[in-house]
């Protein structure tokens, strides 16, 4: 298996102009394994300019978007937006925004097209709740959620990625184990060769929820691992980069 996997921080609702001194260490030290492994930080929207000129080269994304061209929605960021201010990628469908912003699988979807659409990678997320797994149904809730969240376009896998993050593993410390990952991971393939064909064996599964320095290995050893969705210890360089050498 020789996907250059991807590794992706998601800064959630963390960082000011203070904070980029840790981005430029990160871009800076990530740059050592290109070719070897993809790394990107999606940034809170106010900081991502600033990052992106900071860093000229690096992947800057954000961690949201609005599915529609413009408008009348107070408050809300368009792809073009993001592409303008420097992002090249963006994160749609994360548990915190189904949860606490009530996006439905259609509404990921509908992010998931436009942010292609725009020119800029997509990491979509699926995942069960604990009452999910506890009641036997997570690998048939994580692949009606990607059915129904997977963008109706062709993929290019280079520019698009599913994230697995069971939201009982995420900013917890509980990890899933390998051999759940591993299955969910097997089951959202066996989804995305059913939508895309042939372009579907390369679009990377990435893991997330609790990944470390001292559990990475472990993960990206996972067959069908294709990188990973960092919250917690994407925040500091000293915390994130053992991370991607551990993906390199
Ligand atoms: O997007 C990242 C995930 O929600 C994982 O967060 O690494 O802090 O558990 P975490």
């Amino acid at each position: 298996d020789k996907m250059v996997k991807l590794i992706a921080g998601n800064w959630k609702m963390h960082g000011t102009a203070d904070s980029l001194a840790e981005v430029r260490a990160i871009a800076e030290w990530a740059r050592k394994f290109e070719g070897g492994v993809e790394v990107a930080l999606c940034l809170p929207a106010t900081l991502i300019h600033r990052a992106a000129e900071a860093v000229p080269g690096f992947t800057i994304g954000a961690q949201d978007l609005h599915h529609m061209e413009k408008g009348a929605h107070t408050g809300d960021i368009c792809a073009a937006m993001l592409h303008d201010a420097g992002a090249s990628m963006v994160i749609v469908g994360h548990s915190e925004r189904r949860e606490a912003h009530r996006e439905a699988d259609a509404d990921v979807r509908a992010k998931a097209e436009a942010g292609l659409a725009a020119g800029l990678k997509v990491i979509l997320c699926v995942g069960e709740s604990l009452e999910v797994r506890e009641a036997g149904r997570a690998e048939q809730t994580v692949a009606a959620q990607v059915d129904a969240s997977l963008p109706r376009t062709a993929v290019d896998p280079a520019v698009f990625s599913v994230a697995y993050e069971p939201i009982w593993a995420i900013g917890t410390g509980k990890v899933a184990e390998p051999i759940d990952i591993e299955e969910m991971h097997r089951a959202i393939r066996e989804r995305l060769v059913s939508a895309y064909g042939e372009a579907g064996t390369g679009v990377r599964i990435l893991y997330g929820g609790s990944v470390k320095a001292s559990n990475a290995a472990e993960i990206f050893a996972v067959r069908e691992v294709g990188g990973a969705l960092v919250g917690g210890a994407s925040l500091t360089a000293a915390d994130f980069l053992p991370i991607v050498e551990a993906g390199a």
